[in-house]
């Protein structure tokens, strides 16, 4: 079967300019030799303290970011002179901020819309049609198309980012801090409805939380990163309850 992500031998990091270096470009590296595989539908956590490197990792396979390696997303590899659209209609985002990724004014039906509309894709009938649709998966009725963006809970407006990276069906979901800003039991509600979504659509989800409880509620596989490195990978339950290394024990120990 083929994977939907591989990611292999994959460095990266950030330029920098040098201060007394006549303005050179220096890398700064971040990321080092990560490798890592998720099958369909699988939901995979990647956990590990702040500033670790989890969300320059997303960066980079989202192809927001350069780097050394190589990333596949159902067999079309990712990152320069890929093919946007091709790309947009497999791997997409939702990130730890609601209100940031929505404008306020905006009416939701016309936020979901927006990916469409950026890709040229569907009639206006069918883009409705297909809004109705992303509502009822990411658990909110019709009537919510007309509401203003600054309208809505922040967890309705979680629910509306999801469903923007819904619209386009995409095979794998990169939830970057996804539920880190909500609050305990709003949070809880979009894990479940991740895990609805895993069942009822075969979604792919790379999770990203420096939280072990919910990669571990969450998912079926986790990789622990330290240092902009992979240290640990295995089944949740594994890691979780039988951890390897030294440092999963700390970070397990150290979570609430
Ligand atoms: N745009 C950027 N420019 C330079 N350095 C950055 C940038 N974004 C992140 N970094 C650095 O890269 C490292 C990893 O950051 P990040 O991937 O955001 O970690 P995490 O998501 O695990 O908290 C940190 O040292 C951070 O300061
Ligand atoms: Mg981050």
């Amino acid at each position: 079967m083929e994977n939907l992500l591989s990611v292999r031998d994959l460095s990266s990091g950030y330029a920098a300019r040098s201060l007394g270096g006549f303005g050179r470009r220096i890398e700064k590296q971040v990321l080092y030799d990560i490798n890592l595989e998720m099958g369909p539908g699988e939901i995979f956590g990647l956990v590990g303290e702040s500033g670790c490197g989890k969300t320059t990792l997303g960066r980079c396979i989202l192809g927001l970011l350069d780097y050394r390696g190589d990333v596949y997303i159902d067999g079309l590899r990712q990152g320069r002179g890929a093919d946007r659209r091709e790309m947009a209609k497999r791997v997409q985002a939702v990130f730890q901020d609601p209100a940031a990724s929505l404008n306020p004014a905006w009416r939701v039906g016309w936020i979901l819309e927006e990916p469409l509309r950026i890709n040229n894709m569907g009639s206006g009938p069918e883009r409705r049609k297909r809004v109705d649709e992303v509502l009822e998966l990411v658990g909110l009725d019709p009537s919510y198309k007309g509401r203003r963006a600054h309208e809505l809970s922040v967890g309705q407006k979680q629910r509306i980012c999801i469903g923007c990276a819904l619209m386009l069906g995409p095979k794998l979901i990169i939830a970057d801090e996804a539920v880190s800003s909500l609050d305990v039991s709003v949070g809880a509600q979009v894990l479940n409805l991740f895990r609805e979504l895993r069942q009822n659509l075969a979604l792919g989800m790379l999770f990203i939380s420096h939280n072990l409880n919910q990669v571990y509620y969450l998912c079926d596989r986790i990789a622990v990163m330290r240092e902009g490195r992979i240290i640990e990978q295995g089944r949740a339950e594994d890691v979780y309850l039988n951890p390897r290394q030294p440092y999963t024990r700390a970070l397990l120990a150290a979570a609430p």
